[in-house]
């Protein structure tokens, strides 16, 4: 007899102005199962747990919990049915201890009043049966990003969930933190709970799941027992269409060295994590992958190298010129082409349409301006150069940026970068928030670049992806490095370990 239904959801709607975030979702998740959603970046993923968990009124559609019709209109009414959520973006307050975070506005159960003593004693016996280790006092901002997670989902257990949720929660995590994490899900199936683990990374599915639901468009396009599937399926299910996931990379051929560091030491920023004695070196037609857990000195580094940051101590040599202190603009002017993370805050200008983006940084050159006036011609030969060679898809040059979906954006900034023909590039989360589609797109960028006997720097937080693209791998952690190698010599495992501070057996120094 199949397993009753925990959740069932039917044609759900739920549309921002014009965007149809959720356009007609079914959902069935079977009592007792993990159940995974993919689908990619701005699929529509989110809404949809935030309209079952009562943070959005859906337009339309209709949604069953254990057989019951519910709407909730707040989260705490959705609580008080048995759904937890450990959202993707934390909801902590950073001030108070982890145990108050926990506890924060918990309903006292049934009528009796809990005394603190009596919560925290809750608390750690929860703990204790998962094996959630917490520091109860800690205060949450003095608390890294893993330990969060921890606490987020103590905090749903805590309040009795047995529907819990996680919205793309191994983005913060190591490879070790994962696996844990997956053992936990486990044991609360065992228990009885009922998971949705939403994620975009198809391994992840494969490796936990019972069942899986992929959503297009804000569409259901299909879902099956996992066993009918593969990372393949998968994938051109996400897509629309197929997905090339195996690279094509060549032996590398090093060439002269482009970019030198040595003992590189930044200022420190708002408190955030210094580049404390890097050093590296990087030759032309080599991709250098650097890995470490978010907020571990990647900003610093890259904010060093771009003349960003003040450099306190070392030397950064490009092209065996002395380069620290030079301006990124005088950078680019030398080859030095950088493709961001963070897309609306460093890569492109929001109130900039489509044509204007696309020469950002450049829009002083000759190519573009001649008696002080822009040459309206060439740079729409070029935005449009750019639009056909990278396969951007945007209505016209005049579409605002902010119209145009996150893997679009990046093949923007990439296109506007890489035309320069760049004797360095750094790359940092190339992909994030970028659709599986333009994620392989991206690859087979860099990989082209690499070819062309271009430097690139790699700084990302994507195990597979550095794996998958580097000739060298960096561990770098709070800030120095824990290990360098090339990928044949590294496992994940060590990897992962590396990433949390342990430093491989038999080795001694920080380089
Ligand atoms: N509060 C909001 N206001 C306007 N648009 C939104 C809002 N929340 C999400 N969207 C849009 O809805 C779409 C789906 O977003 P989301 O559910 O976050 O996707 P996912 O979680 O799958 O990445 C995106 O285009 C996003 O920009
Ligand atoms: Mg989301």
């Amino acid at each position: 007899m199949a397993k009753e239904e925990a959740l069932v959801i039917n044609g759900l709607k739920k549309h921002f102005g014009h965007v149809k975030a959720n356009d007609g979702i079914d959902l069935i998740v079977r009592a007792g199962t993990i159940h995974a959603i993919v689908g990619e970046n701005g699929a529509g993923k989110s809404t949809l747990m935030k309209s079952l968990f009562g943070l959005h009124q859906p337009d339309s559609g209709e949604i069953y919990l254990w057989g019951e019709k519910v709407q909730f209109s707040s989260p705490l009414q959705a609580l008080s049915h048995g759904i937890g959520m450990v959202h993707q973006h934390f909801m902590l307050v950073e001030a108070l201890s982890v145990l108050e975070n926990i506890i924060l506005g918990a309903e006292p159960g049934k009528g009796i009043l809990l005394s603190y003593k009596n919560s925290r004693k809750t608390v750690e016996e929860i703990c204790k049966k998962y094996g959630l280790d917490l520091d109860l006092d800690a205060i949450v901002e003095n608390v890294p990003v893993g330990i969060q997670q921890r606490l987020e989902i103590v905090k749903v257990l805590y309040r009795g969930a047995r529907l819990i949720i996680l919205d793309e929660p191994t983005a913060v995590l190591t490879p070790q933190e994962i696996d844990r994490m997956f053992e936990i899900l486990r044991e609360f199936k065992k228990d009885g709970c009922t998971v949705i683990f939403i994620t975009h990374k198809l391994n992840e599915v494969m490796a936990l799941a019972d069942d899986v639901t992929v959503i297009r468009d804000g569409r259901t396009v299909g879902h099956w027992p996992i066993s009918e599937v593969n990372e393949k399926i998968l994938a051109r299910q996400m897509v629309g269409r197929d997905v090339v996931l195996d690279l094509v990379k060549e032996d590398a051929q090093p060439a002269e060295l482009v970019l030198q560091i040595q003992g590189l030491q930044t200022e420190q920023v708002n408190g955030d994590q210094k580049a404390d004695g890097l050093s590296f070196n990087i030759r032309a037609g080599e991709i250098l992958g650097i890995i470490g857990v978010a907020g571990n000195g990647q900003d610093a580094l890259i904010e060093g190298i771009l003349g960003l940051r003040k450099v306190e101590k070392g030397e950064i040599l490009y092209l065996g010129e002395h380069i620290n202190g030079v301006d990124t603009s005088h950078l680019r002017q030398k080859g030095v082409s950088c493709i961001s993370a963070d897309r609306l805050k460093t890569g492109l200008v929001r109130e900039f349409n489509v044509r204007e983006n696309a020469i950002l940084g450049y829009h002083t050159g000759k190519e573009f301006v001649s008696n002080l006036l822009f040459q309206n011609k060439r740079i729409d030969h070029y935005a449009n150069q750019i639009i056909t060679e990278f396969q951007i898809k945007t209505p016209s040059l005049e579409a605002p940026i902010t119209t145009l979906s996150g893997g679009n954006q990046q093949k923007l900034i990439i296109g506007r970068e890489l035309h320069a023909n760049p004797k360095l590039i750094i790359a940092v989360q190339p992909t994030r928030g970028v659709d599986i589609g333009a994620i392989e797109f991206i690859y087979q960028v860099l990989l082209e670049c690499r070819r062309q006997n271009t430097a690139v720097l790699l700084v990302s937080n994507e195990l597979e992806e550095v794996l998958s693209l580097s000739d060298r791998v960096a561990v770098l952690y709070q800030g120095r490095f824990m290990g360098c190698n090339t990928p044949d010599h590294l496992s994940k495992e060590e990897i992962g370990l590396m990433m949390a501070g342990v430093r491989p057996e038999g080795e001694g120094g920080s380089e």
